[in-house]
């Protein structure tokens, strides 16, 4: 069965052709970076008029590389219908829908959180159950995943979501946009031992697996001077690299107590902070956990992820109605707290 997936979220115009939900024929991401670079952060009018540009020649370009014509050979679409910016969600749910409608071909809404948790197991064989570790600009979730369906959430943040930190702190320092990327491009310079920031006590009852970036966040802004070593440059890249040293070292951490307690060693990760070079190489590295990372192009947005899953309802004969909305925000990747 192919899929055609279609992803716009948030910046990356993206579609693919997915067959059965594992192989990728094709996986156009355009990315609108340059058009909110002027802007050091993404700008959701902007995004939703590029996206409503672009997805036309996106579309059609996932086809041709695809080598498949969209009448002939695609027999399902799936689209991301949230969370995400609204507007931007609604450009691709509503074309997805147009095409539906005209084609007659079945098609199904995808929850980007859970195309973000699926995405390494287009690369991998990843066993059940097997820990999911979702870091992205929204989203910073620890959960255990026993089967496609059967996902329970361990931890979350409690404040800022991780590369929404990463964004901010490089935003701040003017190290450039996006800053995530680049901040951890600048930290492979710096000494990650010049700063030595604090950690968030969150080691208690129901917040074992919670992290929090506020206040890192804030330590890396405004209080610089407290927590630098002496002898060492104040440089901008030693900012970057003991930030993103106790950035990741909060993730690795409650991946280690959750593989600890529930006795699970396989860890997926997935979403753009999945892409961070130092948590790649602590986590990939690490003695006691096999670790599945997506290659990079399946780390950030995408239309494959979205595909992907998709496949999974497309095949049992579902569809959704044309009446299907887009929700800016989910519930079901929120803890509950008692
Ligand atoms: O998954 P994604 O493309 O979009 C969302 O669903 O949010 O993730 C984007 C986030 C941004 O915050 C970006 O700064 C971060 O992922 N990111 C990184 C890296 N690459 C992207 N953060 C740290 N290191 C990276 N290499
Ligand atoms: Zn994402």
């Amino acid at each position: 069965m192919n899929v055609l997936g279609i992803e716009t979220s948030c910046d990356e115009c993206a579609v693919a052709v997915v067959a059965d939900g594992k192989t990728i024929l094709s996986n156009v991401i355009a990315t609108q970076v340059e058009r909110h670079a002027p802007w050091s952060g993404v700008v959701p009018e902007i995004a939703s008029r590029l996206h409503v540009e672009w997805i036309e020649e996106v579309t059609a370009r996932a086809l041709d590389e695809a080598a498949l014509d969209f009448h002939k050979d695609i027999d399902g679409i799936a689209v991301t219908n949230r969370p995400g910016l609204i507007g931007s969600l609604l450009v691709g749910l509503s074309y997805a829908k147009g095409l539906a409608w005209s084609s007659g071909k079945p098609f199904v809404g995808v929850d980007h959180i859970r195309a973000h948790l699926y995405a390494p197991h287009l690369e991998y064989e990843i066993p059940y159950p097997h820990l999911g570790l979702i870091v992205s600009g929204g989203h910073t979730i620890l959960c255990r995943v026993d089967s496609l369906e059967e996902i329970s959430i361990l931890g979350t943040t409690i404040d800022d979501a991780c590369g929404e930190a990463f964004d901010k702190v490089a935003k701040f320092h003017n190290m450039g946009y996006p800053g995530g990327v680049i901040l951890d491009k600048l930290a492979e310079e710096g000494n990650e031992n010049a700063y030595h920031f604090p950690q968030p006590r969150l080691h208690k009852g129901s917040h074992r697996y919670d992290v929090s970036y506020s206040g890192l966040k804030t330590a890396a802004v405004n209080q610089l001077e407290q927590f630098h070593t002496p002898g060492t440059e104040p440089s901008l890249a030693n900012i970057a690299a003991s930030f993103r040293k106790a950035a990741v070292d909060m993730l690795i951490d409650r991946v280690e107590r959750a593989a600890e307690d529930t006795g699970i060693h396989y860890v997926a990760a997935g979403g753009g902070v999945s892409a961070n070079r130092y948590l790649r190489r602590i986590l990939g590295e690490h003695s006691g956990l096999k670790t599945y990372f997506p290659s990079m192009k399946l780390c950030t947005d995408n239309g494959a992820m979205i595909a992907a899953l998709g496949y999974y309802r497309l095949i049992q004969g579902q569809s959704d109605s044309l009446k299907l909305n887009a929700a800016a925000r989910v519930s079901g990747f929120r803890r509950c707290y008692p």
